[in-house]
Formats: C-alpha cells, sequence, structure tokens
C-alpha cells in the first residue's frame, strides 16, 4: 500500500498565510498539519509516499525531507498547477504503479488516524473506500450516498440538497482500478479533475466502492477558524511539560508546554498552551489554546487562543485573540501615536481593529 499526500494548491482561504507559505505547514500544537498527516499514514503501516507539491514545494521539500524521520520513504511529484485531486493522482501514475494507495489531503486533520480504515480495506479489498464523517450541514462537502449495506451508491459534490448527513473526509483508498476512471475524466466547471467524479464514474461501472464513517474528530484546516479550532483540540491533550526555563516570578495555571530554550519571566500562563523553543516571553499573560512558535518575543502583552508562528514579535499589545499570526510578523503600539492607525499588510489580510 502506497500513500499519495496532496501539498500542493491555492490555499487562497488561508491568505496571506498562503502567499508566502504551505498551508499545510501551519502548526497545529507547534508542529506542521502535514506531519500528523504523515505520522497517520505511517502508524497505517504505509512505507512509501508520493507527496504532490506545486508553488511551495522547496518549503514542503525543506520541512519533509527524504521522509525518515516519519518512518516513510518519500518521493516529490510536482503539479505544475493545481488541476484538482484526480489530476494528483493522473499525473502520479508511474509512482503509483499497480499498488493500492491512500490519497490523504495534507491539510486534513484526523485524531484517531486511519489505521482501521486501512485495516478494513486490506482485509476486504474493495475497489475503493471513502472515509465519512456525520456533519450537522453536508451542504458543504462532498456527500455520500449508502446503501443499507453501507456500500457508496451516489457521490455529490457541496449539494444543494445533499441526500445524507455523511460527508467525505479528505482520505480515499483505492486499487489500480481508479486509473482508467481518471483517465476518461474530464475538468469540472472549476476547471479541475474531480476526485467525486472518478468516484461516481467507478460506481456506475459497477464497482465496489465501500465506506468506513469515523467517529473522531476531523478537521479540513483550510480556514483560520479550523486552524484554531484544530489548535484547540490537540493542546487539550497535550501534557504539562517545562523543559525551557519558568522563572519563580511567573504564574503557571493548567496544562503548559515550555519548550527547551524557551524563557517566561513576569508573566501569566493558563494552559493548556505550548510555548516553543527558544521562545522569551515575559510581562505578559498567555492564555488557554495558544501556540507560540519557536524563537517568538512576546512581551507586554495578553494573547489567548491564536496560533503565533515562529520568530515573531508581538509586545505592548492587550488582548490579541481568535488569531493566526504567520512567521517574522512584527505587532506592536506605535512610538508616538497620533489617534490613528498605521498599518503596514500584506495583500488578502484581514484585521479586525477597535472602533
Ligand atoms: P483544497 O483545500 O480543496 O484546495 P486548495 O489548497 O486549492 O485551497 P483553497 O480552497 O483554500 O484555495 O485542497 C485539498 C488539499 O489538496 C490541500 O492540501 C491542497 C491539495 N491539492 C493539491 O495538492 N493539488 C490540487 O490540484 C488541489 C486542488 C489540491
Amino acid at each position: 500500500m502506497k500513500a499519495l499526500v496532496l501539498a500542493g494548491g491555492h490555499g487562497t482561504r488561508l491568505r496571506p498565510i498562503t502567499n508566502t507559505s504551505a498551508k499545510q505547514l501551519v502548526p497545529i500544537a507547534n508542529k506542521p498539519v502535514l506531519f500528523y498527516g504523515l505520522e497517520a499514514l505511517r502508524d497505517a503501516g504505509v512505507r512509501e509516499a508520493g507527496v504532490i507539491v506545486g508553488d511551495t514545494a522547496a518549503e514542503v521539500r525543506a520541512a519533509v525531507g527524504d521522509g525518515s524521520r516519519f518512518g516513510l520513504h518519500v518521493t516529490y511529484i510536482p503539479q505544475h498547477a493545481p488541476l484538482g485531486l484526480a489530476h494528483c493522482v493522473l499525473i502520479a501514475r508511474d509512482f503509483l504503479g499497480d499498488d493500492d494507495f491512500v490519497v490523504y489531503l495534507g491539510d486534513n486533520f484526523i485524531v484517531d488516524g486511519i489505521a482501521e480504515f486501512v485495516g478494513d480495506f486490506r482485509r476486504s479489498r474493495p475497489d475503493a473506500g471513502i472515509l465519512l464523517t456525520k456533519v450537522p450541514d453536508p451542504s458543504g462537502f462532498g456527500v455520500a450516498e449508502l446503501d443499507p449495506a453501507g456500500r457508496v451508491v451516489g457521490v455529490a459534490e457541496k449539494p444543494e440538497h445533499p441526500v445524507s448527513d455523511l460527508a467525505i473526509v479528505g482520505v480515499y483508498l483505492f486499487t489500480p482500478r481508479v486509473h482508467e476512471a481518471v483517465r476518461a475524466l474530464t475538468p469540472s466547471a472549476r476547471g479541475e479533475l474531480e476526485i467525486t467524479d472518478a468516484l461516481r464514474l467507478l460506481i456506475d461501472q459497477g464497482a465496489d466502492v465501500r465506506s468506513h464513517v469515523i467517529s473522531g474528530y476531523w478537521k479540513d484546516t483550510g480556514r483560520v477558524e479550523d486552524m484554531l479550532e484544530c489548535n484547540r483540540m490537540v493542546l487539550e491533550t497535550a501534557e504539562h511539560r517545562l523543559a525551557g526555563r519558568v522563572c519563580g516570578d511567573t504564574k503557571v495555571i493548567g496544562r503548559v508546554v515550555v519548550e527547551e530554550g524557551a524563557e517566561v519571566s513576569r508573566s501569566h500562563l493558563v494552559g493548556p498552551l505550548v510555548i516553543g523553543a527558544g521562545a522569551r516571553v515575559r510581562d505578559s499573560y498567555v492564555g488557554p489554546f495558544t501556540s507560540i512558535g519557536a524563537d517568538c518575543r512576546l512581551s507586554d502583552t495578553e494573547i489567548e487562543y491564536s496560533i503565533v508562528m515562529e520568530r515573531s514579535v508581538i509586545r505592548g499589545v492587550r488582548r490579541i485573540q481568535d488569531s493566526l499570526v504567520g512567521k517574522d510578523v512584527t505587532v506592536a503600539p506605535a512610538e508616538y501615536a497620533p489617534k490613528a492607525h498605521r498599518l503596514v499588510l500584506g495583500d488578502h489580510s484581514r484585521v479586525h481593529l477597535d472602533r
């Protein structure tokens, strides 16, 4: 069983972070979301992974390397433009050969992993398998229709009138039979080769497409709200660990992780939260569900329910919440402040100010 991990794409919903960075590398509890997926694949017994990369190929390669630290052997497959999930399967044909494979969307997060799903597929070996989860409003997802035996008899992409509440999660299992279906596809209205079209074709040909419904937590981390929520979920399970220096003048409540080489002084930490390696936090409040990246600098600041990526500086700001701050960002009050805001913001930034 091989894996095809999709780590290209536009990432329009996470702009401006994705103007310069891969969305799959945005950290959840200070670890790129993609790494959780690679670990889940390894835990499901996969050893060989093809990673689809687009504009952010260099960054993804630098982060993942040859895959050995995840117990995987990684081959990179460049995609010249994000032409759809099924296009990824099409261009990976040589890598996939005649093996069964799992397609894993690199920005998806599945708390319980995929070992059970992959194990079931290996045992019964249908033509394809999809992972499903019940959602309150399925109209924003790919939706599956099942027969009483759990076989998939229909799939629809973002249907106006969903036939079930079962959304398709970003993990698919295929036998080589899918390649013929993928070759027969034509671009959809949005100009992409759709994986749901390939599934529909398989179903129409009478192929055995099964499903596995997960009960655990799943998130497509495509939007800032999803990232923050996912960060919250993972921090909920973090174990208290103070490897860095926490001075006696700091109050620590709840489960807090302070990584090696970090220093916290005259501050108030209310977990669950993580402060990354080499970060400095002083005279600040860091509240629940917050991840502060490696080598950040925080002073005279209050922050909670937020993600701050590496090397960013935040000083003299009260209070930041529900925020995603990229790498090497500075947030600070103006020194000689007229009653006006002075902003230097990248394209597609979103800033919510006091009126
Ligand atoms: P999506 O989130 O569906 O698409 P996107 O990355 O273009 O994001 P947005 O809608 O915000 O513009 O993609 C799911 C995953 O698959 C994601 O990790 C990116 C990856 N992907 C590719 O690698 N190649 C592709 O052609 C597409 C469409 C997605």
